[in-house]
């Protein structure tokens, strides 16, 4: 049993706002106990004993994967739950068309029923927390309460968790509250499941004008980890709004030149879209002399400096990152932060007590427990691994780690990258002509899904730089945010579009992708320094053949015509679908959007049938 009494009368809180807000929480939820988190190692570890006592965690092998652990979910709660998700501003329009609205005096009104009496028989865990390096201007910081130790021992490892942040608050600083409970209360007596959740009720709640979140009745993930989507995007979105500053959905990486000269760029694509192997790729070893750094994986903060350049943080301290699919080759630097210290959600376990998932090797290994806990049949035609299981790590593990990453000042952005997953019409990099079109081209980006979970697979899901679910206001609001964020900074950062996922009539991929990416990378960096070649197209810049890298690959200047090509039948299929999502938000869509819109049309019209690089 984890040690209350030492917490809660020794706990160094000043704070009277945030005390009283506990104290109305414990009243309302009615847990056994309240137990105010310190961030130590410590009661890391007590944590996760307890985990494995209650048997929701698997202690994995010592030897082969140290200090980390595997658990497996309740089959009703394995995913972000995007219908569950309410954007509960006072007003309807404020939440705008993408987001789901209910009125926040009826939302508080079906939540404090549930709410009461939500956490009898558990223990209240009260998480301060600070999204980026604490101490920084670009920071901010949280208190979630929950339920569940599973959340607490997550939360030790995505954020600066513990009593430093208290101290960084002080005693009238501001936070955002983050209420979570699994919506499973104990009756006396009454033994726990191994995953407690509530099954057929869920809500994940923001009040933004409240900077406020309220999360009922999932354990898994974004719905229950509340600094991640809930707060350093939906909350963070209408902060940045407000205050003029973007909370993006987009990874930081720093490319080092051979002259040991560093470029850091921002990316946002969509989910399922490999954002972590991008974060953390590693060059061909024939691209002599480049290397790839991770500041972050999935989300940025980003406020401009007085030098009139954009300064990115992470705000998150771990990856809660996809584990089907990584492997030695896809990802070797994920591979290796994963190798100690680290939560494995619904992944397969192997009979030596290491972990397994689809993609990770050739053959499954033989005699492994699947994510359901029972022992998998390779017959069955089901994944060993749910296809959303997740690996927690501490982003310091990561080899690639940048020494920057925790500079409180943030990291210089000189581009920004979209891109979706795109069997056609995309071709593999394009610079917009401008930020204004840049943010057209980003407020467009579509990806084909891959998961049944949101409508046909295949079909394009237009994804408004990649924040469809996480934009904590209205999308046509969020565009105008960004055209004048533009305006405002002296030294904007290049945008540029790309797309690896580029297929042939046969359904073959053309783009190796992977590390060979680095190739496109390194035409955007030395295109953002001046250094490399482009011929106008009549969506933007692009690269000439021989304006990338191609040593140590053998792609010839057809396939590079092939993926680079500009088809005008399907741009104008494309636009046609523009005009759609701007239609849903006409109330407050950006007058420029239609314009340009116009401009590539007719470009388009001027342009040949089938529009090529080197056919120019
Ligand atoms: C994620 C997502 O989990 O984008 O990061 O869905
Ligand atoms: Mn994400």
């Amino acid at each position: 049993m984890v040690a209350i009494e030492k917490h809660t009368s020794t706990y160094p809180v000043n704070h009277t706002a945030l005390k009283n807000w506990v104290k109305q929480i414990a009243d309302q939820c009615k847990p056994d106990q309240v137990y105010w988190c310190d961030g130590s190692r410590e009661e890391y570890d007590e944590m996760c004993n307890e985990l494995v006592e209650k048997g929701t965690f698997i202690r994995l092998n010592e030897s082969k994967r140290p200090n980390s652990f595997a658990c497996f979910s309740d089959p009703s709660d394995v995913a972000r739950v995007e219908d569950r998700t309410f954007i509960c501003s006072r007003k309807k329009e404020d939440a705008g068309p993408t987001n789901n609205w209910v009125d926040p005096r009826e939302m508080k009104q079906t939540l404090n029923k549930l709410l009461d009496g939500c956490m009898k028989g558990r223990t209240m865990y009260v998480i301060p927390f600070s999204m980026g390096p604490i101490g920084s201007d670009i920071s901010h910081i949280g208190i979630q309460i929950t339920d569940s130790e599973y959340v607490v021992a997550n939360m030790h490892i995505m954020t600066r968790a513990g009593t430093k942040v208290i101290d960084a608050l002080g005693s009238g600083g501001e936070f955002v509250k983050a209420l979570h409970t699994l919506g499973a209360p104990l009756s006396a007596g009454q033994a726990d499941v191994k995953w407690p959740c509530n099954p057929t009720t869920k809500y994940i709640v923001h009040y933004p004008e409240e900077r406020s979140i309220v999360s009922y009745g999932s354990g898994y993930g974004g719905n229950a980890l509340l600094g991640k989507k809930c707060f350093a995007l939906r909350i963070a979105s209408t902060m940045a709004q407000e205050e003029d500053w973007l909370a993006e959905h987009m990874l930081i990486l720093g490319v080092e030149s051979p002259d040991k000269e560093k470029t850091y760029v921002a990316a946002a694509f969509p989910s399922a879209c490999g954002k972590t192997n991008f974060a953390m790729l590693i060059p061909p070893k024939e691209i002599g002399g480049w290397k790839v750094t991770t500041v972050g994986d999935d989300i940025a903060w980003i406020k401009p400096g007085k030098d009139g350049k954009l300064y990115a943080i992470n705000p998150e301290a771990g990856y809660f990152g996809v584990a089907p699919g990584t492997n030695v080759k896809s990802n070797p630097n994920a591979m290796k932060t994963i190798e100690k210290n680290t939560i494995f959600t619904n992944v397969a376990v192997t009979d030596d007590g290491d972990i397994w998932w689809e993609g990770m090797t050739k053959e499954p290994p033989k005699n492994l427990i699947g994510w359901t806990g029972q022992k998998w049949d390779p017959t069955s035609g089901k994944p060993a691994a749910h296809p959303n299981a997740r690996f927690t790590a501490p982003a310091s593990q990561c080899p690639s780690i940048d020494s920057d990453w925790e500079n409180p000042n943030g990291v210089p952005i000189s581009a920004f990258i979209f891109g979706g997953r795109r069997s056609n019409t995309i071709p593999l990099i394009y610079q917009a002509h401008n930020w204004n079109y840049g943010v057209y081209l980003a407020a467009t980006m579509g990806s084909e899904m891959t998961a049944a979970a949101f409508g046909e697979i295949g079909k394009v899901r237009r994804d408004p730089f990649a924040m469809l679910p996480f934009c904590g206001y209205h999308m046509g609001e969020y565009f105008n945010h960004w055209l004048q964020f533009g305006r405002d900074i002296q030294n904007p950062p290049r945008i540029f579009g790309v797309n690896w996922f580029r297929k042939d009539e046969k359904g073959n991929f053309l783009w190796p992708g992977f590390g060979d990416n680095m190739r496109v990378l390194k035409w955007i960096v030395e295109k953002v320094r001046g250094k490399s070649n482009a011929v106008e197209s009549p969506i933007g810049w692009m690269p000439h053949y021989e304006d990338i890298d191609w040593t140590g690959l053998d792609f010839t200047k057809q396939q590079f015509d092939q993926i680079m090509q500009i088809d005008r039948e399907q741009w104008k299929t494309e636009l046609h679908s523009h005009a759609e999502l701007f239609e849903r938000m006409y109330d407050r869509l950006p007058k420029e959007f239609i314009f340009m819109r116009e401009l590539l049309l007719s470009s388009l019209w001027r342009s040949p049938e089938k529009w090529s690089v080197e056919g120019d």
